[in-house]
């Protein structure tokens, strides 16, 4: 893995130290400072800083975490915090490698959290296949249950702090948050209806924060250079740094953590070396992870932050059936976003509609199959796609999937619906030509 070493680097700082791992030397490099600082606040203190900061989900919505954090009712008796360790989105690869190389800066930001919000416990929800990483956690729990730093008095605090690792079992739909808390209490892993939201109504019924693993690995940098710095390090309402997956026909695929706002064209030529040795040129990038709308090679000069890239007009707006809107983005149309701060890069001579049908058939078979039009729909997407990919589609199968897309999206109980329309009709706005072309080629 390449990586462009660069003075904002906070969670990617240990990538490399083997060491760092183990807690004495966590500590050495400063670790847990900020959480025996964090103990000297009140957690309302705490949850200003972390507004001040700035710091947007890293999961893929970008909801603000302060504010989130704040929604937990003040007088509730049992609430819990849960780290979404569940990374399934496909094109994303950050969160395995965060807690493999830095699992104490994990553990320290989720007690800084569960504290800010007045939790006791907090549960790290791991995806099955991630078994290494699984080990290095436990082992890192353990130690911090050894050195006092989860327990009956968290860094000597006296507020009392547990830990569980528990394991998923590798379905894509636990990643969405109340689905995964279904999960967690033993049910099926069905997504529920909010509201009510988990900061009302969440695991076991009591209020509940979930956070991603890069959300909550910004925390202790948060306490320690304060949230004003974070801020100003990034884009205007969306601050710090992303730990961009960078993967695809590019010269150095890897983990490349960047300010919030970095030029997406810079992250793929600078960062990431360019394009590979094919001698192909830029085609598209899938932005965020791929239920992110894509981009062709012309919208790549967008500063890569949410707001910036939902409102830019350098990108072209996803069109959609008529009378449907979009349920996010300004005014109810679509751009893109980082989302889960996977960048996907694809040259030349690559089949936009064999990419399209490789990711409808992903979303079909993820679909947990409870509304029907993300069951039905995402199951005819894949169907026809596939279809018009081998060369065997039928007359008005492009209108088709334009008119079936559009009916998924904010229709359904969970965002999974949005996450096969979006890139359907982006694939569709931005290279109709080649869906169209195979049509043509299509027997009557
Ligand atoms: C189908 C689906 C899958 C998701 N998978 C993940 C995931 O693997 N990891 C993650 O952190 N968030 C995932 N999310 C987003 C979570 O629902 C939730 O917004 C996030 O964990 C909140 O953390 P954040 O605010 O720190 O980003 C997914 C959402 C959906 C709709
Ligand atoms: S949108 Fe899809 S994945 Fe989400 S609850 Fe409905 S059927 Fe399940």
């Amino acid at each position: 893995m390449t990586r462009i070493v660069t003075q904002h680097l906070i969670v990617t700082q240990h990538f490399g130290n083997e060491q760092a791992k183990q807690l004495a030397v966590y500590e050495q490099l400063g670790g847990y400072a900020a959480l025996r600082k964090a103990v000297s606040l009140t957690p309302q203190q705490i949850i200003e800083e972390v507004i001040a900061s700035n710091l947007t989900g890293r999961g893929g919505a970008g909801f603000p975490a302060g504010k989130k954090w704040s929604f937990i009712p003040k007088d509730a008796e049992t609430v819990y915090l849960v780290v979404n360790a569940d990374e399934g989105e496909p094109g994303t690869f950050k969160d395995r490698w965060l807690m493999y190389w830095d699992p104490h800066r994990l553990i320290e930001g989720a007690c800084i959290a569960a504290y800010a919000i007045r939790a006791h416990r907090f549960y790290i929800y791991i995806r099955g296949e991630l078994v290494r990483e699984l080990r290095v956690l436990e082992q890192a729990v353990a130690e911090a249950y050894e050195r006092g730093y989860l327990g009956p008095s968290m860094a000597g605090s006296g507020w009392a702090m547990d830990a569980v690792v528990h394991r998923g079992a590798g379905a894509y739909i636990c990643g969405e948050e109340t689905s995964l808390l279904n999960s967690l209490e033993g049910k099926r892993g069905y997504p529920r209806l909010k509201p009510p939201y988990p900061a009302l109504r969440g695991l076991f019924d009591q209020p509940t924060v979930v956070n991603n693993v890069e959300t909550l690995m910004n925390v202790p940098t948060i306490l320690e250079r304060g949230g004003h710095w974070f801020a100003d390090l990034g884009f205007p309402g969306d601050g710090g740094t992303r730990a961009v997956a960078l993967s695809g026909h590019v010269k150095s695929p890897g983990i490349h953590e960047v300010p919030v706002g970095t030029n997406l064209r810079s992250i793929i030529f600078e960062q990431g070396g360019g394009m590979r040795e094919s001698g192909k040129p830029l085609k598209a990038v899938i932005p965020g992870g791929s239920s992110m709308p894509i981009l062709s090679a012309a919208e790549i000069d967008v500063p890569y932050a949410f707001q910036a890239m939902l409102k830019s007009e350098q990108i072209r707006e996803v069109e959609q059936a008529p009378g449907i809107k979009f349920r996010w983005g300004a005014g109810g149309t679509l751009r893109s976003m980082p989302g889960s701060g996977a960048v996907t890069v694809i040259e030349e001579g690559t089949c936009m509609v064999a990419l399209c049908a490789r990711i409808m058939r992903f979303y079909a078979h993820e679909s947990c199959g409870q509304c029907t039009p993300c069951r039905e729909g995402s199951g005819w997407l894949a169907q026809v796609c596939t279809r018009l990919a081998r060369g065997a589609g039928r007359r008005g199968d492009v209108d088709l999937l334009q008119r079936v897309a559009g009916q998924i999206g904010g229709n359904t109980i969970c965002a999974l619906g949005d996450a096969v329309t979006w890139p359907m009709l982006a694939f569709l706005t931005k290279f109709r030509g080649e869906f169209e072309a195979k049509e043509a080629g299509a027997a009557p």
